[in-house]
């Protein structure tokens, strides 16, 4: 029957999401004493874990990855419902323990060596990130009106970007078929966005929410290699991408670019969510650190044929996608490949770490050329317990 006013309060346990055919990091930390101790709190901004476990609850899992299975709606969620997100970050990042670890920041490109690949192989190269403005809720809670206070800061921000990093604005709501077509062409959009209730899965995206299109932004500059979304899963995401193996280069220019664009928002008053156990703070679990993705799209004929191919890929700690994103299979011989870590390593480390990975690939590709003999490489070291 229906409970009236005076009743007792629902028990947690009455509450509790089944979750006996999930396979995602959520679900596997998740225990009735955790909910029990979190189910009734809320961040200041009345953020609630029932909330950031939706998206986990809804999608199971994933055919190729372990998906994490809950965001975040604001930069508290990860303090007030930490007994849930550190198991899950601990999980997710190969160790890394948000309680006693601290996280490293070094954008000094010139630190990269060996950053040009032989272009027989890798056809395409791309580093991404995201960042959010304190202050604000992140995307799975935002308000109409939050939306376009963070596309109000950060549009006044970038028409700071001078040089080769300016550009023009589309708004995913006004965009007419031609420009949605030629921004598929361009590779920056992998489908139309059609429906209102986008999930982000035709967008590469591992987090399920409502997106905006009115407010969902995309800025590119004059040389399509520098982009930045506003309003996606992220209030930004920050893109730096070019045809060719000069991995070096884009990493510079991504570089350079995020820079001016905190100088930016900083001087409109407005910073970034950071601490130093977390990185930087964004609404998907699994990008906090560094929330970088370093990645190129690669040929490779015989090693992606060969069965130690996927070994040879964790142990160098990187993650294989179709090149049509996250929710595709590899196209014929071509991968995109990225480093599987975010966070307790620096942005520095890890471009290097994907560089040096795929230069071992491509060298294994050509000795299945000549019939020699692969090796798969020791792996890499967790974090220390
Ligand atoms: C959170 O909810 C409380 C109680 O309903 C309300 O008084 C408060 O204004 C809300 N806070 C925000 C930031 O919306």
């Amino acid at each position: 029957g229906k409970r009236d006013i005076d009743s007792p309060p629902v028990s947690s346990s009455a509450d509790y999401p089944d979750l006996r055919k999930h396979n995602n990091c959520m679900a596997s930390a998740l225990t009735p004493a955790i909910y029990g101790r979190l189910r009734d709190k809320t961040t200041p901004y009345n953020w609630t874990l029932d909330q950031s476990i939706q998206t986990g609850v809804d999608n199971p899992g994933h055919p190729f990855i372990k998906t994490v299975g809950m965001v975040a709606g604001d930069e508290e969620s990860y303090e007030v419902f930490a007994d849930l997100f550190d198991p899950v970050i601990k999980e997710r990042h190969n160790g890394y323990d948000p309680r006693t670890m601290k996280h490293p920041t070094d954008l000094d490109s010139s630190k990269i060596t060996s950053g040009m690949f032989d272009e027989r192989y890798v056809l395409s190269s791309r580093v991404r990130t995201g960042r959010s403005i304190r202050g604000l809720s992140l995307p799975p809670a935002c308000s109409r009106s939050e939306r376009r206070e963070v596309e109000r800061v950060v549009v006044q921000a970038l028409a700071g970007l001078k040089g080769d990093l300016a550009g023009r604005y589309y708004s995913l709501g006004d965009m007419t078929e031609h420009e949605q077509q030629r921004l598929i062409d361009d590779h920056f959009l992998f489908d139309k966005p059609v429906s209102p209730l986008l999930t982000c899965a035709g967008m590469a995206r591992l987090c399920f929410f409502r997106l905006d299109l009115d407010t969902l932004i995309l800025r590119h500059n004059n040389e399509k290699n520098f982009l930045v979304w506003i309003n996606e899963e992220d209030h930004t995401r920050v893109i730096s991408m070019e045809k060719g193996g000069n991995m070096k280069r884009v990493f510079e220019r991504f570089c350079r670019g995020l820079k001016e664009v905190e100088r930016l928002i900083m001087e409109r008053g407005w910073e970034f969510m950071w601490n130093e156990r977390l990185g930087y703070i964004l609404t998907c679990p699994s990008n906090l650190g560094t929330g970088l993705r370093a990645g190129v799209h690669i040929r490779l004929p015989n090693l992606g044929k060969d069965p130690r191919f996927s070994k040879i890929l964790e142990n160098l700690r990187l993650q294989k996608r179709g090149t049509g994103g996250v929710d595709t299979a590899a196209v014929g011989d071509t991968f995109d490949i990225s480093n599987l870590d975010r966070l307790g390593k620096s942005e520095v480390e890890l471009v290097q770490l994907v560089v040096d990975g795929v230069n071992y690939l491509i060298e294994c590709e050509k000795r299945l050329e000549r019939g020699q003999d692969i090796r798969i490489p020791p792996p890499l070291p967790q974090f220390k317990k």
